[in-house]
């Protein structure tokens, strides 16, 4: 009719396809930075949700992650490795999914030496995929993967079709692990979902990552250790973010399928750096600049279609993550202060990783 606007269909919300009430599900790596966020949070989401938390606790697993929900009797504490096969087929005999974090992760350690990457993050996701395989009952497998799969690229952005050509060690180890998710799908019909997130910020991250390790540094009034000049690109998610995008693919994605997760909000790494130490109040000339990591990706950037059509968008806006994260590293200052004053292998890190670049 002239003059009245044609009524525009609400878009239907997709339909879960799977449930995660009243489900047992196991978290390999759940003592990780991500891996402990994601736990908490379905802990906080679903009253009637159990979880086995399976973490060898590297270097980079902490138990004081979890320390608030240590005690929840609907969670579950085991220590082994991925690669157990034995432990791994009887953790599986008792869950119906899976969410699957535990890896090496980080990209400098890989490059100084990527054995433990090749161990940890292809044959530790094979063993688990072939325990998949002979547990009937699994009614997802959720792969944790990166956007570092893609490479790195100037302009424009990955699809999930987009060929995958990794840049260090990590990375590629990364790729093994996403393509044998996929690969059992076809194979075997493993229930494989994968996702692959952009950089992840927020409370407990291990402070060998950029923005932990910035902040902590400020704190300390110590050097900040900026690559090369500062220009690479990251596209900054907020943890919980990510989780609520892992909830989105175990809820809705389609099996076989991988999922791009970003906050499409990219940053210089110089400007966090400075808005870091401006939120702390402290001098831009504690930047020093130093020797550029080997093979640094210059950005990474994701289209993320495909997991926003499941229903999943980003709610914490960069500034304010940022500010809430650094925060929270102030207000939990003996959290970090016990990593990186009393662990050995954290310092002999520091000074294997930037000894030489000073
Ligand atoms: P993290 O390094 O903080 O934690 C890894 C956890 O895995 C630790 O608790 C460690 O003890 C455990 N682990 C390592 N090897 C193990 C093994 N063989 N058996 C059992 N447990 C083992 O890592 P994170 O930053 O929380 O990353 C979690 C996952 O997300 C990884 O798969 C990583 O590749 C991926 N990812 C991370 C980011 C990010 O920005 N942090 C972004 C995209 C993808
Ligand atoms: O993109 C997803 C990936 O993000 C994950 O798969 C990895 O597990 C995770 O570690 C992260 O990799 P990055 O290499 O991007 O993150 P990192 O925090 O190590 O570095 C972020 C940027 O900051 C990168 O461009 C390198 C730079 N950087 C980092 C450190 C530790 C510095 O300039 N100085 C530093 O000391």
């Amino acid at each position: 009719m002239p003059g009245t606007k044609p009524k525009r269909k609400k878009a239907a919300r997709p339909r879960d396809l799977r449930t995660l009430r009243g489900k047992t599900i196991l978290v390999t790596g759940g003592a990780g930075f991500i891996g402990s966020n994601f736990i908490r949070y379905v802990l906080g989401r679903y009253e009637d949700i159990r979880v086995i938390n399976l973490d060898k606790l590297t270097y980079a697993g902490n138990l004081d992650n979890l320390a608030d929900i240590a005690g929840d009797p609907r969670y579950e504490f085991v220590r082994g490795d991925i690669r157990d096969a034995a432990v791994v087929a009887g953790i599986l005999g008792r869950v119906q999914g899976v969410a699957h974090f535990a890896a090496e992760t980080h990209v400098d350690r890989s490059i100084l030496s990527g054995g433990e990457f090749v161990l940890t993050d292809v044959h530790g996701t094979y063993t688990l995929l072939e325990a998949v395989r002979n547990a009937p009952g699994i009614e997802f497998f959720l792969h944790v993967s990166t956007d570092e799969v893609y490479g790195s690229r100037d302009a424009g952005f990955f699809k999930e079709t987009a060929a995958l050509n990794p840049s260090s060690p990590y990375s590629a180890s990364k790729v093994g692990a996403d393509r044998l998710a996929h690969a059992f799908h076809v194979t075997y019909g493993t229930p494989a979902l994968i996702v692959r997130p952009s950089n992840n910020y927020g409370p407990y991250q291990y402070p060998e990552k950029f923005i932990p390790l910035f902040t902590t540094n400020a704190m300390e009034d110590q050097a900040l250790p900026l690559y090369g000049k500062g220009r690479n690109v990251r596209d900054w998610l907020h943890v919980e973010d990510n989780c609520r995008a892992i909830e989105t693919v175990i809820l809705r994605g389609e099996t076989g399928q991988a999922y791009n997760v970003g906050a499409n909000d990219e940053r210089f790494n110089i400007d966090v750096a400075k808005r870091i130490l401006k939120l702390l109040g402290k001098p831009v000339d504690l930047i020093k600049f130093v020797p550029d990591r080997l093979g640094h990706d210059r950005r990474y950037a994701v289209d993320c279609r495909k997991l926003k059509a499941l229903g999943w968008k980003r709610e914490v806006d960069f500034e304010a993550g940022l500010e809430e994260t650094v925060r929270w590293y102030v207000e939990n200052r003996n959290w970090w202060l016990k990593i990186k004053t009393k662990s050995a292998e954290y310092k002999a890190f520091i000074e294997k990783n930037y000894g030489v670049r000073s």
